[in-house]
């Protein structure tokens, strides 16, 4: 599948189809913290409302989502293409004495293979159509009962380009993700657009627009 986004510019590289590559994410992590260690709100929010079970995290960087999960007891699966990333997850994880599995795939390639109470994915940005496609598989990972929780950029997050980017392609509404899911396989299905407070890279207050989709798969 064609990594290329048309009309796409990126800060950090010439090349913007590089943003979704293993070497792209492990030169990223290889250096300082990039992420703020914090889990992602919205997940706190509404996984805090479940009981712990089986939980898949995809696209899970340094690992605060993976790491909080498993601290509220999830058995958790961790899944990025950087194994630079997911080397520091596993090495936290054990620090903490938090049993948590780490598995390096290609979003670009990976499909659903087993299924979760809570398939999470937080800001997991693909061009399109691969990005429909990773929605399609994650859907397909949720077992009876299971939540699935899709977080990224809402197209009306103009102030926050992931990584100072213009990556128009990624953006997504809740409704979109919403509307390929089928009502008869789920129980509730929930698109949102959902506004946040954040500190941006100046360190200045700011309002991030995000994109949820929430939905409960019929047991
Ligand atoms: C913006 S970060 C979000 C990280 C984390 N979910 C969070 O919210 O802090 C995007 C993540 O997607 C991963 N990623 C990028 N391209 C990928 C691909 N083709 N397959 C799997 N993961 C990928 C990166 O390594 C990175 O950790």
């Amino acid at each position: 599948m064609s990594r290329t986004l048309a009309g796409m510019t990126h800060q950090h590289t010439e090349h913007p189809e590089d943003y979704f590559t293993r070497e792209f994410w492990d030169e990223r992590y290889s250096g300082e913290q990039v992420w703020s260690g914090n889990p992602n709100p919205h997940l706190v929010t509404y996984a805090a409302q479940l009981p712990p079970g089986t939980a898949l995290d995809f696209g899970s960087g340094e690992g605060a989502d993976a790491i909080w999960l498993a601290e509220q007891g999830w058995q958790v699966t961790a899944i990025d293409i950087s194994p630079v990333a997911l080397e520091g997850v596993s090495v936290r994880a054990e620090r903490l004495g938090l049993a948590l599995t780490c598995r390096q795939a290609d979003a670009f390639e990976w499909s659903a293979d087993q299924t979760y109470d809570l398939v999470s994915a937080q800001f997991m940005h693909l061009p399109r159509p691969a990005l429909t496609r990773l929605h399609q598989e994650l859907a397909a990972s949720v077992g009876p009962g299971g939540t699935l929780l899709i977080v990224g950029h809402h197209p009306d997050d103009v102030g926050h380009a992931p990584e100072g980017t213009t990556f128009d392609d990624i953006r997504f509404t809740g409704d979109e993700v919403a509307s390929t899911l089928d009502p008869a396989e789920w129980a509730t299905i929930d698109g949102l657009r959902l506004e946040r407070e954040w500190i941006d890279r100046d360190g200045r207050p700011a309002v991030a627009v995000d994109a949820v989709l929430r939905a409960v798969r019929r047991g």
